[in-house]
């Protein structure tokens, strides 16, 4: 019989889902690695959970899959699972390492980005909207001290009003939003604002009245600088989530935003390809404008999940620019139906990693 092809191995094993979730193994990211020898297949999976039972369904039905190639005979799987802290015990060092800084917030989730204009403040904005119409609390805050886009992408002019010594955060579309381009003037010598970016984060998390949320959903500006370390440095961020386009320089830029999150022990929670195809507007034919292959095949080179795709459309940029983000304008739309794919995945990859 001839030898099992990998690309059949990667297949079979999309047959396989977490337990209790919607997704499979491959786009959550927990296979690693794949190679054929003969008739025997090698899987390698890492999984980052603390429910033991789903460990040892996950290793069975990975071999049964994989067992069902044409061609392999024998299945040999190699299972790496680490234990991630508890949603109670990241809960306290959340609280731990901000005591004042925003101890209502239940999850804190970074949109990063290695290279700038990839689309992190378009993604933020519409998965902050599309969690909140699955009935989440959100809080979204642009800390983008170069660029700020919230304001524009929510359509909000005015500055914010202080309450009883906090800022109170604007309300649109079912989220609570700041951004230090409602203070900044927009002629803020950018020399100034460099310096500022410590104090300036700071105030952003402490000094607004964000109350409890269930998620905050950072804005980020791009690259691997100030911000990103200040930000880590001091809130509990729960996980990142990387924004990139499908052409290989974007790519190169994505590993470096994912090396400066491992490195600060951030877990990351996988990667939105955005702009990833053209959907003809007249005749519906859909283009891989920049390369063919996928954002699963993006996340498979750089060893993440993979959250989801956002096409290409110049509705999108029309959303962002005219203050209605496209899952406001036109939620039940394809494209309002890929960011609450991408708010559902980004769920899913904060319940597994904390889960009992
Ligand atoms: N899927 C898309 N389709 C069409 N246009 C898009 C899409 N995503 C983003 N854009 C547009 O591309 C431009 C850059 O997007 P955005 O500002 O979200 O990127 P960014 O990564 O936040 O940039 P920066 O690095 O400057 O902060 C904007 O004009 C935006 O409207
Ligand atoms: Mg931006």
């Amino acid at each position: 019989m001839a030898e099992a092809k990998e690309e059949q191995i990667w297949e079979a094993l999309k047959g396989v889902r977490f337990p209790g979730m919607s997704r499979d193994i491959v786009s959550f990211g927990f296979v690693r690695a794949v190679a054929v020898e003969g008739a025997t297949a090698h899987v390698a999976l890492e999984v980052a959970t603390r429910d033991q039972a789903a460990v040892a369904t996950l290793r069975a039905e990975s071999e049964r899959a994989v067992a069902a190639v044409p061609g392999v005979e024998r299945v040999v799987v190699d299972l790496k699972a680490s234990t991630p802290p508890s949603r109670e015990e990241s809960a306290q060092q959340a609280i731990a390492r901000n005591p004042e800084l925003i101890p209502e917030v239940a999850a804190v989730i970074a949109v990063a980005s290695g290279k700038g204009g990839v689309g992190k403040s378009t993604v933020a904005a519409n998965l902050a909207i599309a969690l909140a119409r699955v009935g989440r609390r959100v809080g979204l805050l642009d800390v983008d001290i170069y660029g700020p886009s919230v304001p524009t992408m929510l359509g909000i002019h005015d500055r914010p009003v202080v309450v009883g010594g906090k800022i109170r955060p604007f309300e649109r579309y079912g989220v609570k939003a700041m951004s230090l381009g409602f203070i900044l003037d927009d002629d803020t010598p950018v020399i100034w604002r460099g310096p500022m970016v410590m104090r300036a984060i700071e105030q952003m998390l402490g000094d607004v009245d964000w109350g409890a949320l269930d998620v905050m959903v950072l804005d980020l500006p791009p690259g691997t600088g100030d911000a990103q370390l200040t930000v880590t440095q001091k809130i509990a961020v729960s996980g990142a989530v990387i924004v990139t386009t499908p052409q290989d320089v974007a790519l190169i830029d994505a590993r470096k935003g994912l090396q400066m999150f491992r490195k600060v022990d951030v877990p990351v929670l996988g990667i939105v390809e955005n702009m990833s195809t053209f959907v003809c507007p007249h005749c519906g034919t859909e283009t891989h404008v920049f390369r063919h292959g996928g954002g699963e095949r993006t996340a498979r080179e750089l060893g993440v999940p993979f959250l989801g795709g956002i096409p290409l459309d110049p509705a999108i940029a029309e959303g962002g620019d005219s203050g209605r983000p496209i899952v406001v304008e036109d939620p039940d739309g394809p494209h309002g139906a890929a960011f609450a794919r991408v708010a559902e995945a980004v769920l899913e990859a904060l319940a597994v990693t904390a889960r009992e």
